[in-house]
């Protein structure tokens, strides 16, 4: 196999906070993009998701920090950079992100094209009229008319400057891609749209992409591989079919469960009760174990490891009770149907 794009190796990140316990946000992270893939990574608000996604860029809040492990980039250790050096080789060039929020992205005072010239004049060897064009091309990749591109931002509405701001992710031709909760800022069909559109280029420029979202539903559509995180940990990692068709973390369970499938339309939802544990300490248990039906003494002794799930090698759970699972959740939950067909079928 060849090597991953991004490797996140036992990672923790914490943030301080004044005259309290600092919050321990991401424990023991383990997860790795391969080239080329597209990475879901799924969990419910406060998880921490964002946290990942700002370390890999060096955007962490000022409080925050990467206190051990190690973030590859391409094979190389990126999580002790300074800020001067991820502007230099990572920001742009190599990764981008499309922020959660991105209405302070884009700079109010400047025609969008302008914009383009600037970030061409920074990081390219391009001309201006080059830069102008590349801005109309990738106008054109996002749906927007390559006529506005010498519109201010205040011209656009949400949607368009969501989708400019894409145009602008591209515009380095990043290898990877980092979208955090874009359906919050975009509507499903738009972002389905753009997808559809990056996908075209997906090839061409070999682009990598690490999709963030509370809505499992999305990656199951979207994506090749996936972690799903609770409570600050990594509770089950693989590849989007194995993780559907044999999910073994029993969060992963319950919420597939949670949410309306295609497969299975008469399917009473799942309800996932309590909430996730403050962490003002770094976890030495498993952080679901308070809201999970199957657990033991055993969940609270020490943080789970991973436990290699049968089949693809990439698949694991964090669960100490992994290989009980799909007995024990037979018994709670109806099966839908294999996940492997229907996806072969849209693909
Ligand atoms: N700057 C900060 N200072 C203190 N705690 C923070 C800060 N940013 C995020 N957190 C906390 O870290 C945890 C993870 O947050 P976040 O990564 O934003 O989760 P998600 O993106 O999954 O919703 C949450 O408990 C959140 O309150
Ligand atoms: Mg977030």
């Amino acid at each position: 196999m060849s090597e991953p794009i991004l490797e996140f190796d036992d990672v923790d990140i914490e943030y301080s906070t004044r005259g309290d316990n600092a919050v321990h946000a991401v424990n023991d992270a383990s997860f790795a993009i391969e080239e080329h893939d597209y990475f879901g990574l799924v969990g419910e608000s406060g998880c921490g998701k964002s946290t990942i996604a700002d370390a890999i860029v060096g955007g962490l809040d000022e409080n925050g920090e990467v206190t051990s492990g190690a973030i590859r980039f391409k094979g190389k250790e990126i999580q002790d950079y300074s800020e001067k050096q991820f502007n230099k080789e990572i920001r742009w060039k190599e990764i981008s992100v499309i922020p959660q929020s991105s209405m302070n992205s884009l700079d109010p005072v400047m025609k969008l094209s302008q914009q383009a010239v600037e970030m061409a004049k920074y990081h390219t060897d391009l001309s201006k009229a080059e830069a102008v064009d590349r801005l109309r091309d990738l106008f054109d990749v996002v749906g927007l008319s390559e006529s506005r591109i010498h519109d201010y931002p205040h011209q656009f509405s949400g949607g368009m400057q969501q989708r400019a701001i894409i145009a602008f992710s591209l515009f380095l031709r990043p290898s990877l891609i980092i979208a955090d909760e874009p359906t919050t800022a975009l509507d499903v069909i738009m972002q389905d749209q753009i997808l559809d559109h990056i996908n075209e280029l997906k090839d061409d420029w070999n682009i990598s992409m690490l999709m963030i979202t509370h809505d499992i539903s999305v990656v199951f559509e979207n994506c090749d591989s996936m972690a799903v995180m609770h409570g600050g940990q990594v509770a089950e990692a693989g590849s989007t079919v194995d993780v559907f068709d044999r999910p073994r973390h029993p969060y992963a369970i319950l919420l597939q469960n949670a949410f309306p499938d295609v497969r299975y339309p008469d399917r009473e939802l799942a309800v996932i009760e309590g909430h996730p544990p403050q962490l003002r300490e770094k976890p030495d248990f498993c952080t679901f174990a308070d809201r999970c039906p199957w657990s033991t003494d055993e969940c609270y002794d020490g943080a789970p490891d991973p436990q290699p799930i049968e089949g693809d090698e990439s698949h694991m759970a964090w669960c100490v009770r992994a290989h009980e699972m799909e007995e024990l959740a037979a018994e709670h939950l109806e099966k839908p149907p294999e996940a492997s067909s229907i996806l072969e079928g849209s693909r």
